[in-house]
């Protein structure tokens, strides 16, 4: 790092952010106790996997920002130098028209999604799938009358914090306090396999297990009725709802029903997207066809702000058909979604990508890392669960493997604190999600990852098991 941080006094930064930044979910009191008060946590620099806080510690980031996001590593001065060459050419206009990053993004993002034609683009994954809840909304006036509005989205799931997307989020304590919300979206069963018991399905598994839970949605759809459904909203693997791979059997079964019902498929790759698990989209490892799917978090590595609401031809379409009509085509404006920076910036991380052959990484560390955290189940009788796919995985801890009991969350919160405290490696966990079982580690370290980092990373998880929970 810069040899100078060090020796620079970061202290009247730390206190006009503690006087006045308002942090994302955080609870500020501790900040501002009258006795002992923590000191609000300043990244001040990053480089590779590694990032330094404002008294110059060193930390190894297992969680690429926090929130999935830095895919290429920090400190890519590549990606600064397109966005600071596009930004003197051409910083913005609106979206009205095009600009060079975003026509040459869209061509070499469309390569890599056979069957996805257009791209709409806007800021952050829910803004994206804001968009994507208009078009089906506009679909339904269109076509049906307005009756087959309904989105389907599934328990667990998270889409966003604006109040569509928590209308259609499956996370009853991110929803808490907020509603009441849009109406016309419909919940349908999680299909985490080791929590099939609370589902009354605890003696399918593997396959059996797959299909009944996409049967399930089937049964939402016959109750609600299929011509009030216009899409169903997934993540092909859950995020912060538990790090969720799909069982087997559940994708092909899920697009036959999306099929047979002429209901649009929805896949959120906000997380996922961007080689995050091995393939360029998660959806991609289980051969479905998607209508429209949306993404933000890796596209542009949190360089610049980016998202993308990709659709078929087909969807598109859908708003061009009658031109004597007024009102026949997509109203929706996002206004920053004109800045150029975002295409630049996500330009430069596709290469990244592809020249540094990070996803074929992905799948090595992350079969390694996968293989690791296996061994910490083992070892370790508070682990109950190890899931995830790629650099993208996560393990859920219990008080009884028997029984399946979810771990207080406040000893998973215990680990991750020592991971932190004692050997300066970043985790994460299930955060405010689902009542209950807020007990999941997650680890999605950027896409750069060596196996010493990861032996790093599973040395310190593995001592705070054995720190906190004996
Ligand atoms: C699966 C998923 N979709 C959407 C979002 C919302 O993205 P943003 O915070 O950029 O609005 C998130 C954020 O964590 C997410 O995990």
């Amino acid at each position: 790092m810069d040899g100078n941080l060090q020796s620079n006094d970061l202290s009247g930064v730390v206190e006009a952010d503690r006087a006045h930044v308002w942090h994302h979910l955080s609870q500020h009191a501790g900040y501002m106790a009258d006795e002992n008060p923590t000191d609000p946590k300043i990244m001040v620099e990053g480089k590779g996997l590694r990032v330094w806080d404002q008294n110059g510690r060193e930390h190894i980031d297992a969680v690429s920002g926090g929130v999935w996001t830095v895919n290429v590593g920090y400190g890519r001065e590549t990606i600064a130098d397109a966005v600071r060459d596009q930004l003197v050419k051409m910083n913005f206009f609106g979206g009205t028209v095009g600009s060079i990053p975003a026509a040459m993004f869209s061509e070499r993002l469309i390569a890599k999604m056979p069957g996805m034609k257009r791209v709409y683009y806007a800021n952050s994954g829910s803004e994206a799938n804001e968009k994507a809840f208009k078009m089906v909304r506009q679909i339904a006036h269109k076509r049906y009358g307005g009756k087959k509005h309904k989105i389907l989205y599934r328990d667990r799931d998270y889409h966003g914090t604006t109040i569509a997307c928590l209308s259609g989020g499956g996370q009853d304590e991110r929803n808490a306090q907020y509603g009441p919300f849009t109406p016309g979206f419909i919940k349908v069963p999680h299909c985490l396999e080791y929590r099939a018991m609370d589902q009354g399905l605890g003696e399918l598994s593997g396959e059996a297990y797959g299909i009944a839970a996409a049967n399930a949605i089937e049964e939402v759809i016959l109750r609600e009725g299929p011509d009030t459904v216009g899409a169903l909203c997934l993540e092909p693997i859950t995020a912060g709802g538990g790090v969720i791979t799909p069982p087997e059997g559940y994708w092909p079964r899920v697009q036959e029903i999306c099929k047979k019902y002429d209901i649009l498929l929805h896949i959120d790759e906000v997380v996922c997207g961007m080689g995050r698990t091995g393939t360029w989209f998660g959806y991609q490892h289980y051969g479905v066809q998607p209508d429209i799917v949306t993404m933000a978090k890796g596209v542009a590595s949190g360089y610049a702000a980016i998202s993308c609401c990709v659709t078929t031809e087909a969807v598109f379409d859908m708003f061009k058909d009658d031109t004597s009509d007024q009102l026949n085509y997509f109203r929706d404006i996002s206004t920053f979604g004109g800045c150029t920076a975002g295409p630049a910036a996500a330009l430069e991380n596709m290469r990244i990508l592809e020249d540094e052959k990070l996803l074929e990484n992905t799948v090595a560390m992350g079969d390694y890392m996968l293989g690791q955290l296996d061994e910490l189940k083992a070892k370790h009788k508070s682990v109950g669960d190890v899931r995830g796919k790629g650099l993208f995985l996560g393990a859920e801890l219990v008080a009884d493997r028997e029984t399946r009991a979810p771990l207080d969350e406040k000893l998973v919160g215990q680990v991750v604190g020592h991971c932190m405290a004692k050997d300066g490696v970043i985790i994460g966990m299930t955060n405010r999600s689902v009542p209950g079982f807020n007990n999941t580690l997650c680890f999605s370290p950027s896409l750069i990852a060596t196996k010493d980092d990861i032996d790093a990373i599973i040395s310190s998880v593995d001592g705070a098991l054995t720190a906190v929970l004996g």
